[in-house]
């Protein structure tokens, strides 16, 4: 009987599992989507654009002036040496992942992760026949252990890749742990792959540094990022890539004879988000998320048997459970079940069981509520 590639039979699923719509009188802690709606000027931007009859084929990178204002959004904001020519927008920073993966390894290669890592890493990774690996996280911090990274290297590794602000464990990578990374990636002729997406939700006291920026970074370092975290824009499927011009020009050629670009209309709209009135709202969605974060913090410190490493950025506290002796998976459970709370098992990450992932982009009273279900329900068993 004909059947499926060998290497798609035992995909695994990830988290997705967990992120099924819960009843709803489940609090939803799952979700990685902020808990906005979309600015309204980009709505409008976008049904301006269809009204302008922006409806057929265009550029497949991206429309000039969206690639443009990009390059310079990204050389202003983080330094990184850019320009139009070396963008690509992508049906979400998703898909720029995969093109990624597809145009800068072999089959066989490996891709070191550092784990826990967002499960699309490794699944990508696995698709496309490479061999992702894990390689930890220090616990106390979710810092890279630069030690432990150096010594999964072997010949076959071809590429790191490196997530900060980080999801899932919150952690923002210091400048010096950021110039490290690079200069392993540069020791070992490897490429930096740096997921920015969460780049604006930063609640540390440095600022984002993209290794891109550094000297010797834009040869080897893609940086992977895109509209749906800052703007609460996730379901408008807008990322991008900006890297070398080699993988830049090959990934041209892929997207081109894989989705020809973004919808049209969508370019008008993802420019839009780039300016000051839009600026203006990211920071009171920061704002929010702020305040949000320490309901968090503040509520996991009052819970016996819960621990949290202060969240540093993007909007996910991982909350060490191992105290209540279960593991995350069961604890994940009968929180569901029990407490009517659905968060993230850690367990199904590599290297992220005796942790639960929580999303704090949801709004203060779905906070609290949840954080004291939790609570009674902890106490009861
Ligand atoms: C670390 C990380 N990278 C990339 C993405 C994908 O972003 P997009 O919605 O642009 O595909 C996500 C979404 O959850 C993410 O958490």
């Amino acid at each position: 009987m004909v059947d499926i590639a060998e290497r798609f039979v035992d995909l695994p699923a990830g988290i997705k599992p967990f992120l099924a719509p819960p009843p709803t009188d489940v609090i939803r802690w799952t979700v990685g989507e902020p808990g906005f709606d979309t600015p309204q000027p980009i709505v409008e931007a976008a049904i301006e654009s269809l009204n302008a009859g922006k409806t057929k084929y265009t550029r497949s990178e991206g429309s000039l002036e969206l690639c443009e204002a990009t390059a310079n959004r990204l050389q202003e904001r983080y330094g990184i040496p850019t320009t139009a020519e070396s963008i690509i927008i992508t049906p979400g920073a998703k898909q720029a992942l995969l093109y990624t993966f597809m145009v800068c390894c072999e089959p066989g290669d490996e891709v070191i992760l550092l784990a826990p890592a967002w499960p699309s890493y490794d699944i990508q990774c696995r698709m496309m026949q490479l061999n992702p690996i894990h390689v930890p996280v220090n616990k106390d911090n979710f810092h890279p252990n630069i030690e432990a990274i150096e010594a999964a290297i072997t010949s076959k590794t071809k590429m790191l890749v490196i997530n900060s602000p980080n999801n899932p464990t919150g952690a923002v990578y210091t400048p010096a742990e950021v110039e490290d990374l690079l200069k392993i990636a540069k020791k070992h002729d490897l490429w930096l792959i740096s997921d920015e997406i969460y780049a604006r939700l930063n609640w540390t006291g440095w600022d984002h540094l993209s290794p891109a920026s550094l000297e010797g970074g834009a040869e080897r370092v893609i940086v992977i990022t895109g509209w749906s975290k800052s703007f609460a824009m996730t379901g408008w499927r807008i990322g991008l890539v900006s890297g070398p011009s080699k993988v830049i020009g090959a990934m041209g050629k892929l997207q081109a004879n894989a989705c020809s670009h973004i919808p049209s209309f969508l370019m008008d709209a993802a420019l839009a988000a780039l300016t000051s009135e839009i600026d203006d709202a990211v920071e009171e969605f920061k704002r929010a998320y702020l305040a949000r974060r320490q309901i968090l913090m503040d509520g996991i410190a009052a819970i016996d048997g819960l621990s949290m490493p202060e969240p540093e950025g993007a909007f996910y506290g991982f909350v060490d459970i191992t105290e209540t002796g279960m593991d995350s998976t069961t604890f994940a459970t009968k929180a569901l079940n029990d407490a009517k709370v659905q968060l993230i098992p850690g367990g199904l990450l590599e290297g992220g069981e005796g942790f639960v992932r929580i999303s704090y982009a949801c709004d203060e009273d779905t906070l609290h509520e949840g954080l004291s279900r939790i609570s009674n329900w902890l106490d009861s068993i």
